[in-house]
Protein backbone atom coordinates (compact mmCIF):
# COMPACT_ATOMS: atom_id res chain seq x y z
CA UNK A 1 0.00 0.00 0.00
CA UNK A 2 1.21 3.26 -0.93
CA UNK A 3 1.19 5.94 2.06
CA UNK A 4 2.95 8.90 0.94
CA UNK A 5 2.15 11.01 4.48
CA UNK A 6 5.13 8.29 6.16
CA UNK A 7 7.85 9.28 5.02
CA UNK A 8 9.41 11.16 1.27
CA UNK A 9 10.50 8.61 -1.10
CA UNK A 10 12.76 11.45 -2.89
CA UNK A 11 14.30 13.59 -0.02
CA UNK A 12 16.17 16.08 -2.14
CA UNK A 13 18.09 18.08 0.32
CA UNK A 14 19.79 15.00 1.70
CA UNK A 15 20.12 13.20 -1.14
CA UNK A 16 18.24 10.04 -0.72
CA UNK A 17 16.12 7.90 -2.51
CA UNK A 18 13.70 5.04 -1.75
CA UNK A 19 14.53 1.74 -2.95
CA UNK A 20 10.89 0.82 -3.60
CA UNK A 21 10.42 3.18 -6.20
CA UNK A 22 12.22 0.58 -8.78
CA UNK A 23 10.29 -2.31 -7.44
CA UNK A 24 6.37 -1.55 -5.89
CA UNK A 25 3.97 -2.40 -8.14
CA UNK A 26 1.70 0.01 -6.85
CA UNK A 27 4.12 2.97 -7.64
CA UNK A 28 4.66 1.19 -10.69
CA UNK A 29 0.94 1.34 -11.54
CA UNK A 30 0.46 5.24 -9.93
CA UNK A 31 3.24 6.18 -12.02
CA UNK A 32 1.73 5.20 -15.17
CA UNK A 33 -1.07 7.13 -14.76
CA UNK A 34 0.32 10.48 -13.35
CA UNK A 35 3.99 10.60 -15.23
CA UNK A 36 3.71 9.40 -18.07
CA UNK A 37 0.40 10.64 -19.60
CA UNK A 38 0.95 14.35 -18.26
CA UNK A 39 5.00 14.75 -20.11
CA UNK A 40 5.64 14.72 -23.29
CA UNK A 41 6.92 11.98 -24.89
CA UNK A 42 8.86 10.58 -27.93
CA UNK A 43 6.85 8.63 -30.68
CA UNK A 44 9.50 8.27 -33.65
CA UNK A 45 11.65 10.15 -36.55
CA UNK A 46 9.99 11.51 -39.83
CA UNK A 47 12.86 9.78 -41.49
CA UNK A 48 11.05 6.17 -40.43
CA UNK A 49 8.01 7.26 -42.10
CA UNK A 50 8.42 8.78 -45.17
CA UNK A 51 5.57 7.76 -47.23
CA UNK A 52 1.83 7.97 -46.48
CA UNK A 53 0.52 5.34 -45.43
CA UNK A 54 3.98 4.20 -43.46
CA UNK A 55 2.99 3.26 -39.75
CA UNK A 56 5.14 2.07 -37.06
CA UNK A 57 3.71 0.92 -33.69
CA UNK A 58 5.05 1.99 -30.49
CA UNK A 59 3.69 2.34 -26.74
CA UNK A 60 3.08 5.77 -24.49
CA UNK A 61 3.66 4.45 -20.92
CA UNK A 62 1.57 1.70 -20.80
CA UNK A 63 -0.54 2.10 -23.71
CA UNK A 64 0.52 0.73 -27.18
CA UNK A 65 0.36 3.85 -29.80
CA UNK A 66 0.13 3.61 -33.53
CA UNK A 67 2.17 6.44 -35.49
CA UNK A 68 1.08 6.64 -39.01
CA UNK A 69 1.62 9.46 -41.93
CA UNK A 70 -1.62 9.65 -43.46
CA UNK A 71 -2.93 9.95 -47.19
CA UNK A 72 -2.44 13.60 -46.91
CA UNK A 73 1.49 13.64 -45.57
CA UNK A 74 0.41 14.24 -42.33
CA UNK A 75 2.04 12.09 -39.13
CA UNK A 76 -0.78 11.12 -36.51
CA UNK A 77 -1.07 8.88 -33.46
CA UNK A 78 -3.72 6.97 -32.23
CA UNK A 79 -4.04 4.36 -29.38
CA UNK A 80 -3.81 1.12 -30.14
CA UNK A 81 -7.20 -0.24 -29.52
CA UNK A 82 -9.98 -1.19 -30.99
CA UNK A 83 -13.25 0.70 -29.93
CA UNK A 84 -15.58 -2.84 -30.49
CA UNK A 85 -13.93 -4.36 -27.64
CA UNK A 86 -10.35 -3.43 -26.98
CA UNK A 87 -8.57 -5.85 -29.05
CA UNK A 88 -5.25 -4.32 -30.86
CA UNK A 89 -5.92 -3.07 -34.14
CA UNK A 90 -2.20 -3.34 -35.62
CA UNK A 91 -0.60 -6.56 -35.10
CA UNK A 92 2.97 -5.28 -36.87
CA UNK A 93 6.24 -3.05 -35.81
CA UNK A 94 6.04 -1.11 -38.86
CA UNK A 95 5.08 -1.27 -42.50
CA UNK A 96 2.85 0.20 -45.45
CA UNK A 97 -1.32 0.53 -45.10
CA UNK A 98 -3.99 2.01 -45.82
CA UNK A 99 -6.42 0.22 -43.49
CA UNK A 100 -6.11 -1.11 -39.81
CA UNK A 101 -8.46 -4.27 -39.64
CA UNK A 102 -9.32 -5.74 -36.30
CA UNK A 103 -8.47 -9.46 -36.34
CA UNK A 104 -11.73 -9.57 -33.64
CA UNK A 105 -14.56 -8.76 -35.28
CA UNK A 106 -13.64 -6.76 -38.03
CA UNK A 107 -14.11 -3.22 -37.27
CA UNK A 108 -11.90 -1.34 -39.61
CA UNK A 109 -10.02 2.06 -39.58
CA UNK A 110 -8.24 4.32 -42.15
CA UNK A 111 -4.69 5.87 -41.90
CA UNK A 112 -6.79 9.03 -40.33
CA UNK A 113 -8.37 7.00 -37.38
CA UNK A 114 -11.68 7.27 -38.64
CA UNK A 115 -14.10 3.77 -38.16
CA UNK A 116 -14.36 3.12 -41.90
CA UNK A 117 -15.62 -0.15 -41.67
CA UNK A 118 -18.32 -2.27 -39.78
CA UNK A 119 -19.28 -6.05 -40.67
CA UNK A 120 -22.69 -6.68 -41.49
CA UNK A 121 -23.12 -3.00 -40.36
CA UNK A 122 -27.23 -3.26 -41.41
CA UNK A 123 -27.75 -6.57 -39.92
CA UNK A 124 -25.74 -6.03 -36.94
CA UNK A 125 -26.83 -2.54 -36.11
CA UNK A 126 -29.21 -1.20 -38.53
CA UNK A 127 -26.77 1.06 -39.62
CA UNK A 128 -27.38 3.38 -36.49
CA UNK A 129 -23.52 3.12 -35.80
CA UNK A 130 -22.43 6.29 -35.62
CA UNK A 131 -19.19 5.90 -37.02
CA UNK A 132 -17.90 9.43 -36.10
CA UNK A 133 -17.62 8.65 -33.08
CA UNK A 134 -15.95 5.63 -32.45
CA UNK A 135 -12.79 6.41 -34.49
CA UNK A 136 -9.50 5.43 -32.75
CA UNK A 137 -8.57 7.90 -30.06
CA UNK A 138 -6.11 10.23 -31.20
CA UNK A 139 -2.98 11.78 -28.91
CA UNK A 140 -4.50 15.04 -28.88
CA UNK A 141 -0.95 16.73 -28.87
CA UNK A 142 1.96 16.49 -31.27
CA UNK A 143 4.79 18.26 -32.27
CA UNK A 144 7.34 17.26 -34.77
CA UNK A 145 10.52 19.47 -33.77
CA UNK A 146 12.94 19.08 -36.22
CA UNK A 147 11.99 15.39 -37.47
CA UNK A 148 11.31 13.97 -34.31
CA UNK A 149 7.76 13.80 -33.51
CA UNK A 150 6.71 13.85 -29.41
CA UNK A 151 3.20 13.35 -27.94
CA UNK A 152 1.25 14.71 -24.72
CA UNK A 153 -2.24 13.33 -23.24
CA UNK A 154 -2.56 16.28 -21.12
CA UNK A 155 -4.15 20.00 -21.92
CA UNK A 156 -2.59 21.24 -18.69
CA UNK A 157 1.15 20.21 -19.71
CA UNK A 158 3.36 23.04 -20.93
CA UNK A 159 3.97 23.47 -24.76
CA UNK A 160 6.48 21.35 -25.93
CA UNK A 161 9.33 24.05 -26.56
CA UNK A 162 8.52 25.22 -23.04
CA UNK A 163 8.53 21.51 -21.54
CA UNK A 164 12.41 21.01 -23.55
CA UNK A 165 13.47 24.63 -21.35
CA UNK A 166 17.35 24.93 -21.70
CA UNK A 167 17.44 21.42 -23.60
CA UNK A 168 16.30 23.02 -26.22
CA UNK A 169 19.59 25.21 -27.06
CA UNK A 170 21.45 21.52 -26.97
CA UNK A 171 18.66 19.65 -29.09
CA UNK A 172 18.98 22.32 -31.97
CA UNK A 173 22.70 22.81 -31.87
CA UNK A 174 23.82 18.97 -30.66
CA UNK A 175 21.14 16.55 -30.96
CA UNK A 176 19.21 17.50 -34.10
CA UNK A 177 22.20 19.43 -36.11
CA UNK A 178 19.56 21.16 -38.27
CA UNK A 179 21.84 23.07 -39.15
CA UNK A 180 23.95 20.28 -41.01
CA UNK A 181 20.51 18.55 -42.20
CA UNK A 182 19.50 17.03 -39.79
CA UNK A 183 19.51 13.06 -38.72
CA UNK A 184 18.48 9.91 -40.18
CA UNK A 185 18.45 6.62 -39.05
CA UNK A 186 21.58 4.39 -39.87
CA UNK A 187 20.40 1.47 -37.58
CA UNK A 188 17.76 0.34 -35.98
CA UNK A 189 14.90 -0.08 -33.94
CA UNK A 190 16.52 -2.84 -32.29
CA UNK A 191 14.90 -4.00 -29.16
CA UNK A 192 15.77 -5.52 -26.10
CA UNK A 193 14.18 -6.83 -22.58
CA UNK A 194 16.50 -5.67 -19.26
CA UNK A 195 15.06 -7.29 -16.04
CA UNK A 196 15.12 -3.85 -14.07
CA UNK A 197 13.37 -0.72 -13.62
CA UNK A 198 13.35 1.90 -16.32
CA UNK A 199 14.22 4.96 -13.82
CA UNK A 200 17.46 3.74 -12.80
CA UNK A 201 18.24 3.30 -17.11
CA UNK A 202 16.95 6.91 -17.46
CA UNK A 203 19.14 8.68 -14.53
CA UNK A 204 21.59 6.70 -16.05
CA UNK A 205 21.80 7.86 -19.23
CA UNK A 206 21.47 11.35 -18.23
CA UNK A 207 23.37 11.77 -15.55
CA UNK A 208 25.51 9.56 -14.67
CA UNK A 209 29.09 9.94 -15.90
CA UNK A 210 30.68 8.13 -13.09
CA UNK A 211 29.69 5.09 -13.94
CA UNK A 212 31.64 4.74 -17.10
CA UNK A 213 35.32 3.90 -16.22
CA UNK A 214 34.30 1.38 -14.23
CA UNK A 215 31.50 -0.37 -15.77
CA UNK A 216 33.04 -0.14 -19.15
CA UNK A 217 36.56 -0.41 -17.50
CA UNK A 218 36.64 -3.89 -19.61
CA UNK A 219 36.22 -2.44 -22.55
CA UNK A 220 38.84 0.71 -22.40
CA UNK A 221 41.35 -2.17 -21.20
CA UNK A 222 40.46 -4.23 -24.53
CA UNK A 223 42.18 -1.29 -26.79
CA UNK A 224 38.67 -0.74 -28.01
CA UNK A 225 39.36 2.60 -28.61
CA UNK A 226 42.61 5.25 -28.44
CA UNK A 227 41.98 6.78 -25.27
CA UNK A 228 40.93 6.04 -21.70
CA UNK A 229 37.32 7.23 -22.48
CA UNK A 230 38.77 10.89 -21.86
CA UNK A 231 39.46 9.54 -18.03
CA UNK A 232 43.27 10.39 -17.92
CA UNK A 233 42.31 14.24 -17.16
CA UNK A 234 38.97 13.94 -14.71
CA UNK A 235 37.89 17.30 -15.22
CA UNK A 236 40.21 19.43 -17.89
CA UNK A 237 38.49 23.48 -17.75
CA UNK A 238 36.86 22.22 -21.33
CA UNK A 239 35.15 19.73 -19.95
CA UNK A 240 33.57 17.66 -19.92
CA UNK A 241 30.45 19.07 -18.20
CA UNK A 242 27.14 17.69 -16.82
CA UNK A 243 24.14 19.81 -17.42
CA UNK A 244 20.77 19.88 -15.35
CA UNK A 245 18.00 21.51 -16.98
CA UNK A 246 14.31 22.08 -15.89
CA UNK A 247 12.39 20.59 -15.59
CA UNK A 248 13.88 17.34 -15.29
CA UNK A 249 15.94 16.89 -18.33
CA UNK A 250 20.15 16.27 -18.30
CA UNK A 251 22.97 16.14 -20.55
CA UNK A 252 26.70 15.47 -19.82
CA UNK A 253 30.05 15.44 -21.73
CA UNK A 254 29.56 18.52 -22.87
CA UNK A 255 33.05 19.63 -24.49
CA UNK A 256 34.13 23.36 -25.49
CA UNK A 257 36.92 24.91 -26.47
CA UNK A 258 39.54 23.12 -29.17
CA UNK A 259 39.76 19.86 -27.08
CA UNK A 260 37.11 17.59 -28.31
CA UNK A 261 37.26 19.05 -32.13
CA UNK A 262 41.39 18.09 -32.04
CA UNK A 263 40.52 14.65 -30.61
CA UNK A 264 37.77 14.50 -33.70
CA UNK A 265 40.43 15.47 -35.81
CA UNK A 266 42.59 12.58 -34.73
CA UNK A 267 40.23 10.43 -35.35
CA UNK A 268 38.90 11.81 -38.68
CA UNK A 269 42.82 10.97 -39.42
CA UNK A 270 42.25 7.42 -39.59
CA UNK A 271 38.82 7.44 -40.68
CA UNK A 272 40.06 8.95 -44.51
CA UNK A 273 40.71 12.45 -46.06
CA UNK A 274 37.05 12.89 -46.75
CA UNK A 275 36.56 12.72 -43.13
CA UNK A 276 39.13 14.80 -42.47
CA UNK A 277 37.88 18.14 -44.53
CA UNK A 278 34.25 17.24 -43.32
CA UNK A 279 35.40 17.61 -39.74
CA UNK A 280 37.43 20.91 -40.70
CA UNK A 281 34.28 22.29 -43.02
CA UNK A 282 31.66 21.46 -40.29
CA UNK A 283 33.64 23.02 -37.79
CA UNK A 284 33.76 26.57 -39.37
CA UNK A 285 30.33 26.30 -39.89
CA UNK A 286 29.69 25.30 -36.07
CA UNK A 287 31.62 28.45 -35.47
CA UNK A 288 29.70 30.64 -37.35
CA UNK A 289 26.53 29.59 -35.79
CA UNK A 290 28.08 30.20 -32.22
CA UNK A 291 30.09 32.96 -33.17
CA UNK A 292 28.36 34.33 -30.11
CA UNK A 293 28.95 31.75 -27.30
CA UNK A 294 32.15 32.67 -25.79
CA UNK A 295 32.83 29.21 -24.64
CA UNK A 296 32.68 27.39 -28.31
CA UNK A 297 31.00 24.40 -27.41
CA UNK A 298 31.87 21.67 -29.19
CA UNK A 299 29.76 18.43 -28.21
CA UNK A 300 27.37 16.47 -26.23
CA UNK A 301 27.78 13.29 -25.03
CA UNK A 302 24.74 11.91 -23.40
CA UNK A 303 21.50 12.72 -21.83
CA UNK A 304 18.04 12.77 -21.84
CA UNK A 305 14.56 14.21 -21.91
CA UNK A 306 12.10 13.71 -18.75
CA UNK A 307 10.90 10.77 -19.01
CA UNK A 308 12.60 8.19 -20.51
CA UNK A 309 13.84 9.75 -24.00
CA UNK A 310 18.00 9.08 -24.05
CA UNK A 311 20.23 9.42 -26.26
CA UNK A 312 24.39 9.14 -26.54
CA UNK A 313 27.31 9.53 -28.57
CA UNK A 314 29.64 12.32 -28.96
CA UNK A 315 27.55 14.01 -31.58
CA UNK A 316 30.49 15.18 -33.52
CA UNK A 317 31.67 15.13 -37.09
CA UNK A 318 32.91 11.49 -36.77
CA UNK A 319 30.16 10.16 -34.71
CA UNK A 320 26.63 10.25 -34.52
CA UNK A 321 24.38 9.45 -32.10
CA UNK A 322 22.58 7.06 -30.58
CA UNK A 323 18.55 7.31 -29.05
CA UNK A 324 16.96 5.71 -26.33
CA UNK A 325 13.70 4.52 -25.70
CA UNK A 326 13.15 3.27 -21.94
CA UNK A 327 9.58 1.68 -22.34
CA UNK A 328 8.13 0.51 -19.40
CA UNK A 329 6.99 -2.85 -19.25
CA UNK A 330 6.56 -3.61 -15.48
CA UNK A 331 8.09 -2.69 -12.37
CA UNK A 332 11.01 -4.72 -12.65
CA UNK A 333 10.62 -4.83 -16.79
CA UNK A 334 11.80 -2.58 -19.49
CA UNK A 335 12.01 -2.89 -23.02
CA UNK A 336 15.37 -0.94 -24.77
CA UNK A 337 14.82 0.74 -27.91
CA UNK A 338 18.03 1.80 -29.55
CA UNK A 339 18.35 3.46 -32.79
CA UNK A 340 21.43 4.93 -34.77
CA UNK A 341 21.26 8.12 -36.25
CA UNK A 342 23.95 10.40 -38.09
CA UNK A 343 23.91 13.80 -39.51
CA UNK A 344 22.69 13.42 -43.25
CA UNK A 345 25.94 15.31 -44.49
CA UNK A 346 28.35 13.09 -43.06
CA UNK A 347 30.84 10.90 -45.63
CA UNK A 348 30.05 7.50 -45.90
CA UNK A 349 33.07 6.69 -43.51
CA UNK A 350 30.96 7.82 -40.23
CA UNK A 351 28.00 6.68 -41.45
CA UNK A 352 29.10 3.11 -41.88
CA UNK A 353 30.99 3.43 -38.76
CA UNK A 354 28.59 4.64 -36.98
CA UNK A 355 25.99 1.70 -38.11
CA UNK A 356 27.86 -0.88 -37.16
CA UNK A 357 29.75 0.47 -33.74
CA UNK A 358 26.02 -0.34 -31.61
CA UNK A 359 26.75 -4.32 -32.35
CA UNK A 360 30.15 -4.60 -31.34
CA UNK A 361 31.17 -1.96 -28.75
CA UNK A 362 27.88 0.13 -28.24
CA UNK A 363 24.36 0.19 -27.00
CA UNK A 364 22.71 -3.06 -29.29
CA UNK A 365 22.06 -5.87 -27.01
CA UNK A 366 25.32 -7.69 -28.64
CA UNK A 367 27.50 -4.50 -27.70
CA UNK A 368 29.87 -4.15 -24.60
CA UNK A 369 28.29 -1.34 -23.46
CA UNK A 370 24.83 -2.36 -23.20
CA UNK A 371 25.75 -5.53 -21.63
CA UNK A 372 27.74 -3.96 -19.07
CA UNK A 373 24.94 -1.80 -18.05
CA UNK A 374 22.31 -4.08 -18.66
CA UNK A 375 23.79 -6.26 -15.97
CA UNK A 376 24.26 -3.62 -13.34
CA UNK A 377 20.52 -2.56 -13.62
CA UNK A 378 19.52 -6.24 -13.07
CA UNK A 379 21.67 -6.58 -9.93
CA UNK A 380 20.21 -3.51 -9.12
CA UNK A 381 16.75 -3.85 -9.14
CA UNK A 382 17.26 -7.70 -7.97
CA UNK A 383 18.82 -6.76 -4.58
CA UNK A 384 17.03 -3.91 -3.78
CA UNK A 385 13.86 -4.84 -4.00
CA UNK A 386 14.09 -7.38 -0.77
CA UNK A 387 12.62 -6.33 2.60
CA UNK A 388 15.40 -5.78 4.13
CA UNK A 389 17.46 -3.86 1.83
CA UNK A 390 14.60 -1.29 0.99
CA UNK A 391 15.35 -0.06 4.30
CA UNK A 392 18.67 1.47 2.93
CA UNK A 393 18.02 4.34 1.41
CA UNK A 394 20.15 4.78 -2.51
CA UNK A 395 22.42 7.43 -2.16
CA UNK A 396 22.63 10.80 -4.51
CA UNK A 397 24.72 12.62 -2.33
CA UNK A 398 27.43 13.73 -4.59
CA UNK A 399 28.36 17.16 -4.97
CA UNK A 400 25.31 18.05 -2.85
CA UNK A 401 25.10 21.59 -1.78
CA UNK A 402 27.88 22.56 -4.19
CA UNK A 403 25.56 23.70 -7.07
CA UNK A 404 27.15 26.72 -8.63
CA UNK A 405 30.22 26.84 -6.62
CA UNK A 406 31.87 23.43 -7.38
CA UNK A 407 35.77 23.19 -7.08
CA UNK A 408 37.88 24.79 -9.55
CA UNK A 409 34.47 26.65 -11.54
CA UNK A 410 36.82 29.32 -11.48
CA UNK A 411 38.43 27.95 -14.31
CA UNK A 412 35.44 26.24 -16.80
CA UNK A 413 35.45 27.83 -20.01
CA UNK A 414 31.24 27.59 -19.65
CA UNK A 415 30.41 31.61 -20.23
CA UNK A 416 27.54 30.56 -22.70
CA UNK A 417 26.37 27.77 -21.69
CA UNK A 418 22.58 27.10 -20.50
CA UNK A 419 21.12 25.49 -18.03
CA UNK A 420 23.20 24.37 -14.32
CA UNK A 421 26.48 23.63 -16.01
CA UNK A 422 28.34 20.76 -13.07
CA UNK A 423 31.32 18.95 -12.82
CA UNK A 424 31.87 15.85 -14.94
CA UNK A 425 30.90 13.67 -11.51
CA UNK A 426 27.95 14.67 -10.00
CA UNK A 427 24.45 14.10 -9.33
CA UNK A 428 22.58 17.01 -9.49
CA UNK A 429 20.70 15.64 -12.41
CA UNK A 430 19.65 12.45 -10.86
CA UNK A 431 18.31 14.71 -7.41
CA UNK A 432 16.29 16.73 -9.98
CA UNK A 433 15.02 13.88 -11.98
CA UNK A 434 13.73 12.15 -8.59
CA UNK A 435 12.91 15.09 -7.32
CA UNK A 436 10.46 16.00 -10.54
CA UNK A 437 9.17 12.48 -10.92
CA UNK A 438 8.36 12.41 -7.20
CA UNK A 439 6.34 15.44 -7.54
CA UNK A 440 4.40 14.62 -10.62
CA UNK A 441 3.84 11.73 -8.05
CA UNK A 442 1.77 13.97 -5.86
CA UNK A 443 4.29 12.99 -2.83
CA UNK A 444 6.37 15.75 -0.32
CA UNK A 445 10.33 15.93 -1.24
CA UNK A 446 11.13 16.76 2.03
CA UNK A 447 9.64 16.44 5.84
CA UNK A 448 11.54 13.64 6.29
CA UNK A 449 14.30 11.11 5.15
CA UNK A 450 13.55 8.32 2.16
CA UNK A 451 13.47 4.72 3.28
CA UNK A 452 10.98 2.16 2.61
S1 LIG B 1 -12.61 -5.98 -30.81
FE1 LIG B 1 -12.18 -5.07 -32.71
S2 LIG B 1 -13.86 -5.52 -33.95
FE2 LIG B 1 -14.38 -6.36 -32.02
FE1 LIG C 1 26.97 2.74 -19.17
Amino acid sequence: MIDSRARPLVDREHGLVARRIFSDPALYEQELDRVFPRCWLFLAHESMLPRPGDFLTTAMGSDPVIVVRGKDGELRAFLNTCRHRGNRVCLFDQGNASTFACSYHGWSYNTEGELTGVPFAREAYYERLDRSEWGLPAVPRLRNYAGYLFGCWDDAAPDFEEYLGDLKWYWDLFMCATWNGGLEVVNGPHRYMVPGNWKIMAENLMGDHYHTSVTHGSFFKLGQVQNRGGYEDVQNPNGPFEVAMRPAHGCGGVYTGQVAFERDLQIAERMGPDVVDYTRERYQRLQRLIADVPCQPYSVGHGGMFPNFCWSGNSSATSGRTFYLLQPKGPLQTEVWVWYMVEQGAPRAVREAHASVGGRAGQLASGFFAQDDAENFERVTESSRGVLARRFPFNYQMQLGREGDWEGQADWNISGLPGQVGPRFGESIQRQFFGYWSEMMGHPTEGGSACE
